[in-house]
């Protein structure tokens, strides 16, 4: 998606340790009329595919996966970061590993908003290592759902998530893919499609 790569170099900053910040325009500050195009995208993307659901993890996939599903007309559940494990009700639970974060966390949804027979579009705003797709990813096959795919903004190419998840066969779309960043000249390689 031309429009992203450009924001991203023009807006990007890239920190040592494979890390960009885009949080003028993605994950902070949020650029909705950006977010309008990546929605369309998506839809583009994922054309002819049947969803019924857009699933996302708390914080910053929220924003784009509202909007994504604006296009979609479909409803979005977004997995919360479990603090309170006791909450009422039957949830689905899944382990998230994140090395960006150096942690571990459980996802949840509650199995109200999360079931059989629906047919659901993952989204959030990166790909680094793929713990938090693989996880929620897991929370749909746990529900007895169907995985229609996954929606990316932001691929970090030379991780490892984007090969793990093509891997398990799950039709993914990453409107971004960077090959290579360098935090000392600011350079962004991204692979063409
Ligand atoms: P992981 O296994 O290393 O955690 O990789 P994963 O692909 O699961 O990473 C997803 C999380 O890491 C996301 O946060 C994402 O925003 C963050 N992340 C990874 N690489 C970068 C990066 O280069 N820049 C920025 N800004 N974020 C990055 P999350 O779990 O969705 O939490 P939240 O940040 O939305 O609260």
């Amino acid at each position: 998606m031309q429009l992203l790569k450009e924001r991203i170099r023009r807006d990007g900053i890239v920190r040592e340790g494979g890390v960009l910040k885009v949080d003028s325009f993605l994950n902070h500050q949020m650029d909705i009329d950006l977010f309008e195009e990546i929605g369309k995208e998506f839809h583009r993307r994922f054309e002819g595919e049947e969803v019924t659901k857009i699933l996302t993890i708390e914080a910053s996939g929220i924003g784009i996966a509202c909007i994504t599903a604006r296009y979609f007309q479909v409803p979005v559940v977004f997995a919360k970061k479990n603090k309170t494990k006791n909450i009422a009700g039957d949830v689905y639970t899944s382990r998230v590993e994140s090395f960006t974060h150096g942690r571990v966390y459980d996802i949840m949804v509650s199995k109200d908003f999360l079931g059989k027979g629906d047919k659901v579009l993952l989204i959030d705003d990166f790909l680094a290592n793929g713990k938090a797709l693989e996880g929620l990813a897991q929370l749909v096959e746990d529900a007895g759902a169907e995985l229609t795919g996954a929606g990316i903004v932001i691929e970090k190419g030379f991780q490892r998530g984007g090969d793990a998840i093509r891997g398990r066969g799950i039709h993914l779309e990453s409107l971004a893919i960077i090959d290579s960043m360098d935090a000392a000249s600011g350079t962004i390689t991204f692979r063409e499609r």
